[in-house]
């Protein structure tokens, strides 16, 4: 496939380069010259800006990574605040992001609101913000990925935050889909919940291809994300805020017991927002948290040892204990327990920032050898391969191993951005 007629790509909040990974198709085992992109010629996407930056840190971890493997071309490690509409590609057909995730409330702005676009700071403006300095340059298609509490937040106005991000999305001229996807649930080695979110024009081909389907078919098969995730509709919400939500200029037009109840799926199309709860449909194989594991030379790092074996289980165990807060006031507190070790026959469980270093946590993933039955944490070229990330992908020379596992907990399952990119330029080949 020429160049030029690639699907040109911004990819916003990179990380390590997961949607990069995923929708150029890179393989191969990172920290040799073997890392090179698979059957290069035939991959439809082409990454041509990025941007990623880590607030209040000097040094710019994750732009180490992204620049030693990717190199400098089209990547700025500037705050996407600083990012000048000028700076970006004349032409780009997709932009792709995983925002930061407590980042996209909007509460503390619903007082001082002047309107939709909120103070700087809140991330999801700053995409709102070159979607519309773009103008008819704004790329027709958007994935966007975040937590799935989104859907929720905030917790006394359920559903306003995405509502907001939908309201803005229509303004802007875009149709959405969006699915809560847990990886494990299609065959792949995490489970892994996260919301995604396809944009398309209201004026692109795709939406008068999809015109032709209803909303249920768009989401259950249909539709970007449902041709790559099939699913079975349980429950059906009909029109269901539609009014609620695009008809308020203001955040602080937004009545105070605003109740949206979006479900994991649903979509937007021409102003007509419907929601349904879906459940997976999908019988290939399962992956297993045993199938990633790396059989030898394990350092002596990751083993958990003896005098710490009692913390990790305390960690791991259920509680039930009396806590007191700062200001005196006490309240009994209690949690299930954790599976310790790991189960190793199922998809291993969500990997989160903190999961590296050696210090006993309830979240760490903690494993028992079969060879020598001594249990240990997960090292990173198996956290790698949890997010379907190449061996050693984040191994550079004074990178800890702590922070390996932080870029993993930020980012994203590479398997389901290659059956997004398949799914959209599968479409896009027919339009
Ligand atoms: C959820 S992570 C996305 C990870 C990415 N998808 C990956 O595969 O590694 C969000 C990223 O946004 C970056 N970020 C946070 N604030 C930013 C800002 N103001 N400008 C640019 N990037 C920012 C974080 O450093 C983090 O890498």
């Amino acid at each position: 496939m020429k160049t030029s007629s690639k699907l040109k790509v911004i990819e916003l909040f990179a990380g390590v380069g997961g949607f990069r990974i995923g929708l150029e198709g890179w393989k191969g085992k990172s920290s040799t010259s073997n890392f090179k992109k698979k059957i290069s010629n035939k991959i439809p996407f082409e990454i041509t800006y990025s941007n990623q930056w880590e607030p209040k840190t000097k040094r710019q971890h994750a732009n180490e990574v992204y620049l030693n493997r990717f190199g400098p071309k089209g990547h700025f490690d500037i705050s996407i605040d600083d990012i000048s509409v000028n700076d970006l590609p004349i032409k780009c057909d997709l932009m792709v992001g995983g925002f930061p995730c407590q980042d996209y409330s909007v509460a503390s702005t619903l007082r001082n609101s002047k309107g939709l676009i909120g103070p700087k700071g809140i991330l999801w403006w700053q995409i709102e913000r070159l979607l519309s300095q773009l103008k008819s340059k704004a790329p027709k298609y958007l994935i966007l990925e975040n937590v799935d509490r989104l859907l929720k937040s905030p917790a006394k106005q359920r559903g306003r935050d995405f509502a907001m991000m939908l309201r803005s999305l229509d303004n802007l001229g875009y149709n959405v889909e969006w699915r809560v996807i847990n990886a494990g649930e299609y065959g792949f080695p995490q489970r892994r919940r996260r919301i995604f979110i396809f944009g398309f024009k209201k004026s692109s081909a795709l939406s008068k291809y999809l015109s032709k389907y209803t909303k249920q078919d768009i989401v259950e098969s249909k539709g970007i994300i449902g041709k790559a995730f099939p699913s079975s509709t349980i429950l059906k919400k009909e029109k269901l805020i539609s009014e609620k939500i695009l008809l308020p200029k203001y955040l602080n037009e937004i009545s105070t017991d605003f109740d949206a109840n979006f479900l994991n799926a649903g979509v937007m199309i021409n102003s007509t927002i419907e929601t349904y709860k879906v459940s997976p449909k999908y019988d290939g194989p399962f992956s297993r948290l045993s199938d990633i594991l790396q059989d030898d030379d394990i350092d002596e790092e990751f083993y958990i040892s003896k005098s710490d074996e009692s913390k990790w289980k305390d960690h791991k165990g259920a509680k039930k204990i009396t806590r007191i807060t700062k200001g005196g006031y006490e309240y009994n507190f209690s949690e299930g327990s954790m599976r310790y070790p790991d189960d190793l026959d199922k998809s291993s469980r969500t990997i989160i920032t903190s999961e590296g270093g050696a210090t006993p946590s309830r979240f760490k993933h903690v494993i028992e050898c079969k060879m020598n039955k001594k249990k240990r944490r997960l090292t990173p070229i198996e956290l790698e391969r949890l997010n379907m990330f190449p061996d050693d992908f984040t191994k550079l020379n004074d990178i800890t191993n702590t922070k390996r596992a932080f870029f993993m907990g930020n980012a994203l399952v590479i398997g389901i951005v290659e059956k997004l990119g398949n799914s959209l330029s599968s479409y896009i080949s027919k339009l």
